[in-house]
């Protein structure tokens, strides 16, 4: 059994983990991070299947993104751009494939002016909506009441509009039915990215990606923290009182004086605290849950679409895979899609067997790009619900009237325990530059408590 005291322990070595522990060490404080996994990363990882570099969980950076950006010069890592030459693709409730270029879905005119109508509201809703604190917003309660769907249906009777208006923050984002969260929350995912249109330009969004690997973030903090960092190490207890933290691994035992829990919420309850969470906590961890999303990596021998002219830029809220790029690797002859398919569309498909699943998501993406799509060389799904550690994808987000019920108490220390995880963030919510503002955060209040 090793035995360590140190300043803080840290629960967790994803992006918001690491980033506070490297900070607390710059303040002079001692670290241990315990880690459940084998690895560092947490939501991170990039891996070579037969042959293929592939991003498992986060890649891209978008330019709003600049607690991200900061830490990736820092580390002095490469970007590149994400390509995107010639025309995307949409298609329609008719299942045609039409050309576009420019932001706005090739929908007929009165789709168009409802869709931009709408977008002109959200876009002002947003600009009034702190995303640190969206709860504080004079029609905060009233705009959790109601769901994102209902709200967009009663905007417009045109569904193909809502349709496209719904999935930015729906399948794209939270990775929910857009039933199943409210207006207020949909409206913290825009804010979180500057604005709705913001999400919704996949240009800004989907930006920019790391040579060789956005998982190079977390591996090189860790790289810093050397044998502060304990791999294998799934905190199973963490006794807590006004003298200190002792958090117990089935090999380890850290005491400590303060403890940052750096991981999705929803696993807060792996944990047995001792006393138990006061029961606000204990309510309100209920009402976060996991998006549920199949990233889908699919590898050719060559980017064929670009051929066609295509970007390799698709989407479509009437498809299984109701978005998709072209995700080849820098320097790489190879050519990558990525593609998406989201909450009830994937529960669908995880009913189906592998073979069955494999097949229905390459005729899908066969809509877009044409046969040819349909026979990758390397076929992968990253399926982030089996993962016993993070447990879906992307991220957590309240149910219905939970923002504003309990938001606010979402990052509120429990005596020596402190919290950070992308999925409490505001600017960069379910991001990996949310998590590292919330590193950044935590370590600073910790740092605060120390010093006083
Ligand atoms: P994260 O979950 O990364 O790390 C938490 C760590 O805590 C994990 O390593 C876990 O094992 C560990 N842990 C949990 N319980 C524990 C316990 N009891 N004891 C010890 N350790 C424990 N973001 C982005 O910016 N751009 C993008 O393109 C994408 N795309 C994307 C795709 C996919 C498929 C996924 C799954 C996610 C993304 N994201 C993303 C989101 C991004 O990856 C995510 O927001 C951050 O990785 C979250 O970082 P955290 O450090 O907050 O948690």
């Amino acid at each position: 059994m090793t035995e360590l005291t140190r300043d803080v322990v840290i629960v967790g070595a994803g992006p918001a983990g690491l980033t506070a522990a490297n900070e607390l060490k710059k303040a002079g404080l001692s670290v241990a991070v315990l880690e459940a996994r084998d690895r560092v990363g947490g939501r991170l990882w990039t891996d070579t299947i037969e042959g293929a570099m592939l991003e498992i969980g986060g890649q891209w950076v978008s330019p709003d993104q600049d607690a991200l950006q900061e830490t990736i010069a820092e580390l002095g890592l490469e970007t590149y751009d994400r390509y995107r030459e010639g025309d995307s693709v949409y298609i329609g409730p008719d299942g045609v494939a039409t050309r576009f270029t420019g932001e706005q879905f090739p929908v007929a005119p009165e789709t168009e002016r409802v869709i931009a109508e709408v977008t002109a509201r959200l876009d002002a809703m947003v600009a009034e909506i702190d995303p640190d604190r969206p709860w504080e917003h004079e029609n905060a309660a009233e705009w959790d009441t109601i769901s994102w769907e209902a709200w967009l249906r009663g905007q417009t009777d045109d569904d193909e509009a809502v349709r496209n208006l719904a999935f930015p923050t729906g399948s794209a984002m939270l990775t929910k039915p857009a039933h199943a969260f409210s207006l207020l929350q949909s409206l913290l995912m825009a804010a979180s990215a500057g604005s709705y249109s913001n999400l919704v330009d996949a240009d800004f969004i989907l930006d920019k990606r790391v040579v060789g690997g956005l998982q190079q973030v977390p591996l090189l903090l860790a790289e810093r923290l050397g044998d502060d960092v304990l791999l294998g190490r799934p905190v199973r207890t963490l006794a807590w009182g006004d003298d200190g933290v002792t958090a117990t691994t089935d090999a380890a035992t850290v005491r400590a004086r303060y403890a940052l829990l750096a991981h999705a919420p929803i696993l807060y309850s792996r944990i047995q605290f001792v006393p138990a969470l006061p029961r606000r906590q204990h309510q309100l961890h209920q009402h976060l849950s996991m998006g549920f999303v199949i990233k889908v990596h699919a590898v050719y021998d060559r980017p064929f679409w670009r051929e066609q002219g295509l970007s390799g830029t698709a989407f479509s809220p009437y498809e299984l895979s109701h978005e998709a790029y072209d995700n080849t690797n820098h320097g790489d002859e190879r050519g990558t899609l990525v593609g998406f398919v989201s909450d009830r569309n994937a529960d669908d498909v995880f009913r189906l067997s592998a073979h069955e699943r494999k097949a229905r998501i390459l005729d899908s993406l066969s809509h877009y790009y044409g046969p040819e799509a349909r026979n990758p060389i390397v076929y992968y799904e990253s399926d982030w619900g089996s993962e016993e550690w993070t447990r879906g994808a992307y991220a957590a987000s309240f149910d219905l009237g939970g923002l504003a019920r309990y938001g606010a108490d979402l990052r509120t220390p429990v005596g020596p325990i402190h919290f950070a995880c992308s999925d409490m963030a505001g600017a960069g919510y379910q991001h990996v530059d949310g998590a590292i503002r919330m590193g950044r955060f935590a370590a600073a209040n910790i740092i605060g408590q120390a010093r006083a």
